[in-house]
């Protein structure tokens, strides 16, 4: 998916958020839940989708291949997968997003075939796929890189038993994707334990596969001869929540976030209330509420239930206001920083050393012209923006239209002034000048 680059936000920062906001399906659930899909022998109804081009990439590839594809309304697809007869997901197709290695898995179950570009996404410094390819193997396929393409061909797929050296999200799911389609029982050693984990176990169980232990460290897949199509609706996206409920910390606000899993929420509650929130807790709401300068503290990200990586880069921009000096330690990514250049832009004091920031908070940020280097990079300089007082701009925002649905929207209806320009209205506007 190629991330356009024609249009950017215009923020005037400064301005308390205020009100509610309504989340959306979780991304990373939904680009694992839709080539799942293919795994069934009928059509499927996926609801909460979120309204992201990761989505619509994700939707294009089943296209493809040959599913049917039918929006029913802007969060709800029907997909019937019957008629796939492809397991090529091209270079064209893959690039651009991490999320397309979930094709190998469900192609593999699918067909015991599949021929994959190798996958895009944000640039974190190396994002290797070996424990993929090892889960691939120990199921009895033989996997080659041919022409650039990850090429995975089987007779049959065994049940077996896999450790992964390191807890990889991607890995066990495309481990699951494949195993619900083998022989006998699988077993996931050190698996992933992400709430998107559990999502996506929730639907293959509920299109009749038999998967065990979703959630915790030991994943057991029991393979069956078939699944059939489902309507299943998406959890809440953690990692949308969480950048909201920063935002609302970091301008000083009250905002209610509705439509979320608390239970997700709570590494993230914990960090807001060190800093100094107050957040009040419901069934399915948060509310933040901050009145006070931040105070400082240290984070470090792990694989859940720790706090997540992808909410780093916004929590590290809230503590660049803090009062005093805060450590924010990667435990996932090598490198996981590079929005640092934009926040020190706009008058941050941060020193990364490897996996390690030193943020020594300042007073306030200054609007800047910025860049969103990647995705949550993205999200971090809106909250910055939203912070500055004055007008920021953001380019490259294709990064964070690929995670955030409706994010002008959802901002403004909490007071945000924040707008999205396009190059043609920004030529007009210079016309009028
Ligand atoms: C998923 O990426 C998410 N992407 C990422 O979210 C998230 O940052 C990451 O999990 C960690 O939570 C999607 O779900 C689409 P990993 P994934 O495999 O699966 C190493 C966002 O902002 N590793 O859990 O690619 C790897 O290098 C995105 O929404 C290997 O060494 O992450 C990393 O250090 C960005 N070999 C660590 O494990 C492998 O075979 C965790 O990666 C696989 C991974």
């Amino acid at each position: 998916m190629e991330v356009p680059n024609l249009e950017k936000f215009v923020i005037r920062g400064g301005v308390p958020l205020n009100g509610s906001i309504h989340i959306g399906g979780a991304k990373n659930a939904a680009v694992a839940i839709l080539p799942a899909v293919l795994l069934a022998d009928g059509p499927c109804i996926i609801d909460n989708l979120p309204e992201i081009s990761d989505v619509t990439a994700i939707l294009k590839v089943m296209h493809s291949l040959g599913a049917q594809v039918k929006m029913i309304n802007r969060t709800s697809v029907e997909i019937d997968p019957s008629t796939v007869r492809s397991f090529v997901v091209s270079k064209d197709m893959a690039k651009g997003m991490r999320a397309s290695s979930y094709f190998l898995g469900a192609l593999l179950g699918r067909f015991y075939r599949a021929r994959v570009a190798p996958p895009g996404g944000c640039d974190f410094g190396i994002r290797p796929i070996d424990q993929h390819i090892k889960g691939f193997e120990s199921l009895g396929a033989d996997v080659s890189i041919e022409n650039g393409m990850v090429d995975l061909r089987a007779q049959r797929l065994s049940g077996c038993s896999i450790y992964l050296d390191m807890v990889s999200v991607g890995a066990t799911i495309n481990i699951m994707l494949a195993a619900v389609r083998a022989n006998g029982l699988t077993v996931i050693e050190n698996a992933a334990r992400e709430p998107h984990i559990v999502d996506l176990a929730n639907f293959l169980n509920s299109m009749g596969a038999n998967i065990m232990g979703a959630g915790t460290g030991v994943i057991k897949i029991r393979g069956v001869g078939r699944l059939h199509g489902v309507e299943y609706s998406i959890i809440p996206d953690q990692i949308e929540a969480g950048t909201y409920m920063v935002a609302a910390a970091a301008t000083g606000g009250n905002v209610r976030i509705e439509n979320v899993t608390p239970k997700h929420l709570e590494s993230i509650i914990a960090k807001l209330e060190e800093v100094g929130a107050t957040v009040k807790i419901f069934d399915d709401a948060v509310q933040v509420i901050m009145n006070d300068r931040p105070k400082h503290c240290n984070v470090k990200t792990l694989p859940h239930p720790g706090f997540p990586t992808d909410m780093q880069p916004q929590f590290a921009t809230l503590l660049a206001i803090a009062e005093g000096t805060s450590i924010v330690k990667e435990g996932v990514w090598d490198n996981r920083f590079r929005y640092v250049d934009q926040l020190t832009l706009m008058g941050a004091k941060i020193h990364v050393d490897g996996k390690v920031a030193v943020i020594s908070g300042v007073e306030k940020l200054n609007p800047a012209p910025v860049r969103a280097v990647d995705l949550r990079a993205g999200a971090a300089v809106v909250i910055a923006g939203l912070m500055a007082n004055g007008v920021t701009e953001i380019e490259e925002i294709g990064h964070i239209d690929r995670g955030y649905e409706c994010l002008v929207e959802k901002l403004r209806g909490v007071g945000a002034d924040i707008q999205r320009v396009s190059e043609e209205t920004q030529q007009e506007v210079l016309k009028q000048a």
